[in-house]
């Protein structure tokens, strides 16, 4: 209830940032100028308004998109407000654990250190389809592509915090959507099936499961003791090429919920609190909305399934 107070009146919570705040707002003071982040999806929508931030604050940031046109396309719209920004577009299709490998490869070639992965790209209410690995498409994309990317980076992303004593971030980005999907959560049993395949749950199973994949992989750097956090954001509803398999279902649901969307300024928010604030240091594990932190579902905090999806994962990807 405080939450749809909140969005609809843009008033702040206890964070001091709201629904309202933009991505410059909630990182007016910081300087980003001795990290190096990686943003998926950063071409378009919520990422493309991340790079263009983070850019801003001084951040070394690698666009890591599918589209390289429109990766380079979002670079030059950076440069031409910012000329001194520091940007690299780099090749990755995250539906295509190939291209994951490679992607990663590629990053690593380059020595740089790893300071924040924004695990951000996304695809929503797709028909049924499998990826070119056999994997139902917005499971590979949205959870099973950045289980893989994150667990190739980790590495960097702990050496670079161990390296420099600045804390490393890993973003996923989620969505309040979680919690609409399948009765038990993720359908293990039947994850590429088309028999009982519903568009809309199968977007909030792999939203559910960027939320588990966080939990677990929190727990897991606790007990590295690791200087690397990993959080989980709902960015808010906003009008992006996201809708594009429902485009007409949303823009109508835009207009009858309108006191409930956000422009992108404002979607990119949430984000750049999490992966830039100094008041989040060593928070990890924890659920975002509108700059604040927020209890995500019953499935979403459930430990063993956390650790189940975990095994399964691992399981896919090798
Ligand atoms: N917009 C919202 O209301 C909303 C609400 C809740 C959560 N979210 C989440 O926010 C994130 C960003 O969404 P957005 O609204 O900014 O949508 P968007 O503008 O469509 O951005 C998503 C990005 O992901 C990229 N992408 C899709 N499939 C990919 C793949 N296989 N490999 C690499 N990149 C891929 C897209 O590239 P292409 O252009 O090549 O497709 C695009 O650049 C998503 O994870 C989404 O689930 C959004």
């Amino acid at each position: 209830m405080v939450g749809i107070f909140s969005l609809m009146t843009g008033l702040p919570g206890p964070s001091g940032f709201g629904s309202a705040s933009t991505a410059e707002q909630v990182t007016e003071n910081v300087d980003a100028s001795k990290l190096t982040a990686i943003i998926t999806g950063g071409a378009s929508g919520i990422g493309a308004e991340t790079a263009r931030v983070f850019a801003l604050r001084g951040a070394h940031v690698i666009i890591a998109a599918r589209n390289m046109d429109a990766a380079n396309s979002a670079k030059q719209v950076i440069l031409k407000s910012n000329p001194t920004a520091h940007i690299d577009v780099l090749k990755l299709d995250l539906s295509s654990l190939k291209s994951v490998q490679a992607f990663a490869d590629n990053f690593n070639a380059m020595g740089l250190p790893l300071n924040v992965l924004i695990n951000n790209a996304g695809v929503m209410f797709c028909p049924h389809q499998l990826s070119e690995d056999g994997i139902e498409m917005q499971f590979a994309t949205n959870h099973l592509g950045h289980f893989l990317l994150t667990k190739l980076l980790l590495e960097k992303m702990k050496s670079t915090a161990k390296e420099t004593g600045i804390e490393g971030r890993i973003v996923n980005l989620s969505s309040i959507a979680h919690h609409h999907t399948y009765e038990k959560g993720i359908r293990f049993d039947a994850i590429n099936n088309k028999d009982g395949y519903n568009d809309k749950k199968a977007y909030g199973q792999s939203k559910l499961a960027n939320l588990l994949h966080a939990n677990e992989l929190s727990r897991r750097l606790k007990e590295d003791g690791a200087n690397v956090t990993i959080n989980c954001v709902h960015p808010g509803l906003i009008m992006t090429n996201l809708m594009r398999h429902s485009f007409f279902l949303m823009k109508f649901l835009q207009v009858i919920t309108y006191l409930f969307w956000k422009n992108v300024p404002q979607g990119a928010a949430t984000t750049c609190f999490v992966a830039l604030h100094p008041s989040l240091k060593g928070v990890t594990g924890k659920y975002f909305l509108d700059c604040n932190e927020m209890k995500p579902s019953i499935l979403a905090r459930q430990e063993t399934l956390a650790k189940k999806l975990w095994d399964f994962s691992e399981k896919l990807v090798s």
